[in-house]
Protein backbone atom coordinates (compact mmCIF):
# COMPACT_ATOMS: atom_id res chain seq x y z
CA UNK A 1 0.00 0.00 0.00
CA UNK A 2 1.67 3.41 -0.79
CA UNK A 3 0.03 6.94 0.36
CA UNK A 4 -0.46 9.72 -2.70
CA UNK A 5 -1.61 12.72 -2.64
CA UNK A 6 -3.69 14.82 -5.88
CA UNK A 7 -4.33 18.49 -4.79
CA UNK A 8 -5.41 18.21 -1.00
CA UNK A 9 -7.09 14.77 -1.19
CA UNK A 10 -5.16 12.08 -0.13
CA UNK A 11 -5.46 8.77 -2.19
CA UNK A 12 -4.41 5.31 -1.12
CA UNK A 13 -2.70 2.37 -4.02
CA UNK A 14 -3.19 -1.08 -2.56
CA UNK A 15 -3.48 -4.85 -4.05
CA UNK A 16 -7.13 -6.23 -4.00
CA UNK A 17 -5.85 -8.08 -0.54
CA UNK A 18 -4.77 -4.74 0.88
CA UNK A 19 -8.06 -2.84 0.58
CA UNK A 20 -9.70 -1.62 3.65
CA UNK A 21 -11.88 -4.89 5.00
CA UNK A 22 -10.35 -7.11 2.47
CA UNK A 23 -11.73 -7.04 -1.36
CA UNK A 24 -15.48 -8.19 -0.31
CA UNK A 25 -15.72 -5.29 1.65
CA UNK A 26 -14.60 -3.03 -0.55
CA UNK A 27 -16.20 -4.21 -3.20
CA UNK A 28 -19.61 -4.21 -1.24
CA UNK A 29 -18.71 -0.72 -0.09
CA UNK A 30 -18.13 0.31 -3.47
CA UNK A 31 -20.01 -1.28 -5.85
CA UNK A 32 -23.37 -0.20 -4.36
CA UNK A 33 -26.38 0.24 -4.66
CA UNK A 34 -26.53 -3.42 -5.98
CA UNK A 35 -30.17 -4.36 -7.16
CA UNK A 36 -31.56 -7.37 -5.13
CA UNK A 37 -32.58 -10.85 -6.85
CA UNK A 38 -34.79 -12.53 -4.38
CA UNK A 39 -34.53 -16.05 -6.14
CA UNK A 40 -36.98 -18.85 -5.56
CA UNK A 41 -36.47 -22.67 -5.91
CA UNK A 42 -37.22 -26.19 -5.32
CA UNK A 43 -35.66 -28.37 -3.68
CA UNK A 44 -35.37 -32.05 -4.59
CA UNK A 45 -37.76 -32.85 -2.02
CA UNK A 46 -40.47 -30.24 -3.06
CA UNK A 47 -39.25 -27.38 -0.35
CA UNK A 48 -39.65 -24.04 -1.41
CA UNK A 49 -36.54 -22.30 -1.34
CA UNK A 50 -36.23 -18.06 -1.44
CA UNK A 51 -32.99 -16.19 -0.51
CA UNK A 52 -31.80 -12.81 -1.97
CA UNK A 53 -28.80 -12.24 -3.97
CA UNK A 54 -27.23 -8.84 -4.87
CA UNK A 55 -24.58 -10.08 -6.59
CA UNK A 56 -27.09 -9.52 -9.88
CA UNK A 57 -27.45 -8.02 -13.06
CA UNK A 58 -28.65 -7.96 -16.53
CA UNK A 59 -26.35 -9.57 -18.56
CA UNK A 60 -28.12 -9.17 -22.14
CA UNK A 61 -31.76 -8.23 -23.14
CA UNK A 62 -31.61 -10.67 -26.57
CA UNK A 63 -31.74 -12.93 -25.25
CA UNK A 64 -33.20 -11.49 -22.16
CA UNK A 65 -30.63 -13.23 -19.28
CA UNK A 66 -30.33 -12.27 -16.24
CA UNK A 67 -26.77 -13.69 -13.78
CA UNK A 68 -26.94 -14.08 -10.17
CA UNK A 69 -23.97 -15.12 -8.24
CA UNK A 70 -24.04 -17.80 -5.60
CA UNK A 71 -21.08 -17.31 -3.15
CA UNK A 72 -20.38 -21.12 -2.81
CA UNK A 73 -22.59 -23.95 -2.60
CA UNK A 74 -25.71 -23.30 -0.97
CA UNK A 75 -29.58 -24.68 -1.59
CA UNK A 76 -30.63 -21.98 -3.67
CA UNK A 77 -27.68 -23.37 -6.68
CA UNK A 78 -28.03 -26.43 -5.38
CA UNK A 79 -32.20 -26.60 -6.43
CA UNK A 80 -31.32 -25.04 -9.44
CA UNK A 81 -28.66 -27.40 -10.63
CA UNK A 82 -31.59 -29.92 -9.93
CA UNK A 83 -34.51 -28.59 -11.49
CA UNK A 84 -32.59 -26.28 -14.10
CA UNK A 85 -35.01 -23.27 -13.53
CA UNK A 86 -35.78 -20.42 -10.99
CA UNK A 87 -37.68 -17.76 -10.37
CA UNK A 88 -36.18 -14.35 -9.86
CA UNK A 89 -38.87 -12.07 -7.72
CA UNK A 90 -37.82 -8.27 -7.04
CA UNK A 91 -38.06 -7.40 -3.50
CA UNK A 92 -39.74 -3.32 -3.25
CA UNK A 93 -39.15 -1.56 0.03
CA UNK A 94 -42.44 -2.83 1.44
CA UNK A 95 -40.78 -6.14 1.54
CA UNK A 96 -37.58 -5.63 2.87
CA UNK A 97 -38.05 -7.52 6.15
CA UNK A 98 -39.38 -10.52 4.63
CA UNK A 99 -36.75 -10.38 2.03
CA UNK A 100 -34.28 -10.31 5.57
CA UNK A 101 -35.68 -12.95 7.12
CA UNK A 102 -35.21 -15.34 3.85
CA UNK A 103 -31.10 -14.71 4.02
CA UNK A 104 -31.12 -16.62 7.30
CA UNK A 105 -29.35 -19.85 6.75
CA UNK A 106 -32.22 -22.22 7.43
CA UNK A 107 -31.21 -25.82 6.37
CA UNK A 108 -32.84 -27.12 3.51
CA UNK A 109 -35.66 -28.62 4.52
CA UNK A 110 -37.37 -25.73 6.29
CA UNK A 111 -39.75 -23.74 4.09
CA UNK A 112 -38.82 -20.31 3.35
CA UNK A 113 -42.02 -18.82 2.10
CA UNK A 114 -43.96 -20.54 5.49
CA UNK A 115 -40.81 -18.86 7.27
CA UNK A 116 -41.87 -15.55 5.64
CA UNK A 117 -45.20 -15.04 5.38
CA UNK A 118 -44.60 -15.01 1.77
CA UNK A 119 -47.38 -16.28 -0.70
CA UNK A 120 -46.34 -19.00 -3.34
CA UNK A 121 -47.90 -17.99 -6.60
CA UNK A 122 -47.99 -20.56 -9.30
CA UNK A 123 -45.65 -19.59 -12.47
CA UNK A 124 -46.43 -20.08 -16.12
CA UNK A 125 -43.88 -21.58 -17.65
CA UNK A 126 -41.60 -23.33 -14.72
CA UNK A 127 -43.11 -25.30 -11.77
CA UNK A 128 -40.79 -23.10 -9.06
CA UNK A 129 -43.43 -20.24 -7.66
CA UNK A 130 -42.95 -16.69 -8.07
CA UNK A 131 -43.57 -14.51 -5.01
CA UNK A 132 -47.47 -13.70 -5.13
CA UNK A 133 -46.37 -10.29 -2.65
CA UNK A 134 -43.92 -9.47 -5.41
CA UNK A 135 -44.74 -6.69 -7.96
CA UNK A 136 -42.47 -8.24 -10.44
CA UNK A 137 -41.26 -11.65 -10.74
CA UNK A 138 -39.05 -13.24 -13.83
CA UNK A 139 -39.99 -17.16 -14.64
CA UNK A 140 -35.99 -18.02 -15.36
CA UNK A 141 -34.33 -21.37 -17.16
CA UNK A 142 -30.82 -21.54 -16.32
CA UNK A 143 -28.41 -21.70 -19.77
CA UNK A 144 -24.87 -22.62 -17.53
CA UNK A 145 -23.38 -22.58 -14.41
CA UNK A 146 -20.18 -20.83 -14.83
CA UNK A 147 -17.39 -21.30 -11.83
CA UNK A 148 -15.45 -18.57 -11.10
CA UNK A 149 -13.19 -19.16 -7.69
CA UNK A 150 -15.41 -20.28 -5.40
CA UNK A 151 -18.05 -18.22 -6.45
CA UNK A 152 -20.52 -19.29 -9.38
CA UNK A 153 -22.34 -17.38 -12.09
CA UNK A 154 -25.91 -18.55 -13.04
CA UNK A 155 -26.84 -17.05 -16.42
CA UNK A 156 -30.47 -18.09 -16.62
CA UNK A 157 -32.65 -16.85 -19.66
CA UNK A 158 -36.07 -14.87 -18.90
CA UNK A 159 -39.21 -17.64 -20.41
CA UNK A 160 -41.90 -15.21 -18.87
CA UNK A 161 -42.65 -12.30 -16.66
CA UNK A 162 -45.41 -10.83 -14.40
CA UNK A 163 -45.78 -7.52 -13.36
CA UNK A 164 -48.58 -6.13 -11.59
CA UNK A 165 -50.39 -4.00 -13.80
CA UNK A 166 -50.20 -0.37 -11.87
CA UNK A 167 -46.35 -0.51 -11.98
CA UNK A 168 -46.64 0.81 -15.54
CA UNK A 169 -46.88 4.53 -16.31
CA UNK A 170 -47.12 5.83 -19.90
CA UNK A 171 -45.79 2.44 -21.22
CA UNK A 172 -42.86 2.26 -18.63
CA UNK A 173 -41.98 0.56 -15.33
CA UNK A 174 -42.38 3.55 -12.72
CA UNK A 175 -40.02 3.78 -10.18
CA UNK A 176 -42.26 5.11 -7.46
CA UNK A 177 -44.39 2.22 -7.99
CA UNK A 178 -41.77 -0.50 -8.26
CA UNK A 179 -39.71 1.38 -5.18
CA UNK A 180 -37.04 -1.16 -5.98
CA UNK A 181 -34.59 -1.80 -2.88
CA UNK A 182 -30.58 -1.21 -3.59
CA UNK A 183 -28.23 -3.11 -1.26
CA UNK A 184 -25.14 -1.31 0.12
CA UNK A 185 -22.62 -3.10 2.57
CA UNK A 186 -23.73 -4.95 5.16
CA UNK A 187 -26.76 -4.58 7.05
CA UNK A 188 -27.40 -1.35 4.81
CA UNK A 189 -30.37 -1.10 2.25
CA UNK A 190 -30.83 1.99 -0.50
CA UNK A 191 -34.60 3.75 -1.42
CA UNK A 192 -34.79 4.44 -4.76
CA UNK A 193 -37.12 7.84 -4.02
CA UNK A 194 -34.00 10.22 -4.40
CA UNK A 195 -33.17 10.31 -7.70
CA UNK A 196 -32.00 13.01 -10.71
CA UNK A 197 -32.88 12.88 -14.64
CA UNK A 198 -29.77 13.86 -16.93
CA UNK A 199 -30.27 13.58 -21.02
CA UNK A 200 -27.53 11.81 -22.17
CA UNK A 201 -25.48 14.27 -24.94
CA UNK A 202 -24.96 13.57 -28.38
CA UNK A 203 -21.32 14.40 -29.68
CA UNK A 204 -23.29 16.73 -32.21
CA UNK A 205 -24.69 18.62 -29.52
CA UNK A 206 -21.98 19.05 -27.60
CA UNK A 207 -20.25 21.09 -30.19
CA UNK A 208 -23.13 22.38 -30.90
CA UNK A 209 -23.60 24.05 -27.10
CA UNK A 210 -19.81 24.80 -27.47
CA UNK A 211 -19.05 22.50 -24.56
CA UNK A 212 -16.24 20.68 -26.19
CA UNK A 213 -15.07 23.89 -27.43
CA UNK A 214 -15.41 25.90 -24.23
CA UNK A 215 -13.27 22.46 -22.51
CA UNK A 216 -10.45 22.87 -24.54
CA UNK A 217 -9.91 26.47 -24.41
CA UNK A 218 -10.38 26.24 -20.77
CA UNK A 219 -7.16 23.43 -20.35
C1 LIG B 1 -29.55 -8.35 0.60
C2 LIG B 1 -28.76 -9.63 0.57
C3 LIG B 1 -28.06 -9.96 -0.57
C4 LIG B 1 -27.33 -11.15 -0.66
N1 LIG B 1 -26.66 -11.45 -1.79
C5 LIG B 1 -26.08 -12.66 -1.94
C6 LIG B 1 -25.45 -13.01 -3.18
O1 LIG B 1 -25.42 -12.24 -4.15
N2 LIG B 1 -24.92 -14.26 -3.28
C7 LIG B 1 -24.94 -15.14 -2.24
O2 LIG B 1 -24.43 -16.26 -2.38
N3 LIG B 1 -25.50 -14.82 -1.05
C8 LIG B 1 -26.09 -13.61 -0.89
N4 LIG B 1 -26.69 -13.29 0.30
C9 LIG B 1 -26.74 -14.27 1.36
C10 LIG B 1 -27.81 -15.34 1.10
O3 LIG B 1 -29.09 -14.76 0.91
C11 LIG B 1 -27.82 -16.34 2.27
O4 LIG B 1 -26.59 -17.02 2.32
C12 LIG B 1 -28.98 -17.33 2.20
O5 LIG B 1 -29.05 -18.01 3.43
C13 LIG B 1 -28.79 -18.34 1.10
O6 LIG B 1 -29.94 -19.15 1.14
P1 LIG B 1 -30.02 -20.60 0.50
O7 LIG B 1 -29.06 -21.49 1.25
O8 LIG B 1 -31.45 -20.95 0.73
O9 LIG B 1 -29.67 -20.48 -0.94
C14 LIG B 1 -27.35 -12.06 0.44
C15 LIG B 1 -28.03 -11.70 1.61
C16 LIG B 1 -28.72 -10.50 1.68
C17 LIG B 1 -29.45 -10.13 2.94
Amino acid sequence: MSDQHSDSRAFVHATPEDAPGGIYHFFTGVVAPRPIAWVSTVGADGVLNIAPHSYFQILAHNPPTLGVVSVGEKDTIRNIRHTGEYVINVASAELVEAMNLTAANFPPQEDEFAWAGLTPEPSTTVATPAVAEAAVSFEMRLTEIKPIGDCFLIIGEVRHVRYAADLVVDGRISPDRLRPLGRMAGSTYARTSDRLDLKRPSYRSLLEDGVVAKRSSDT
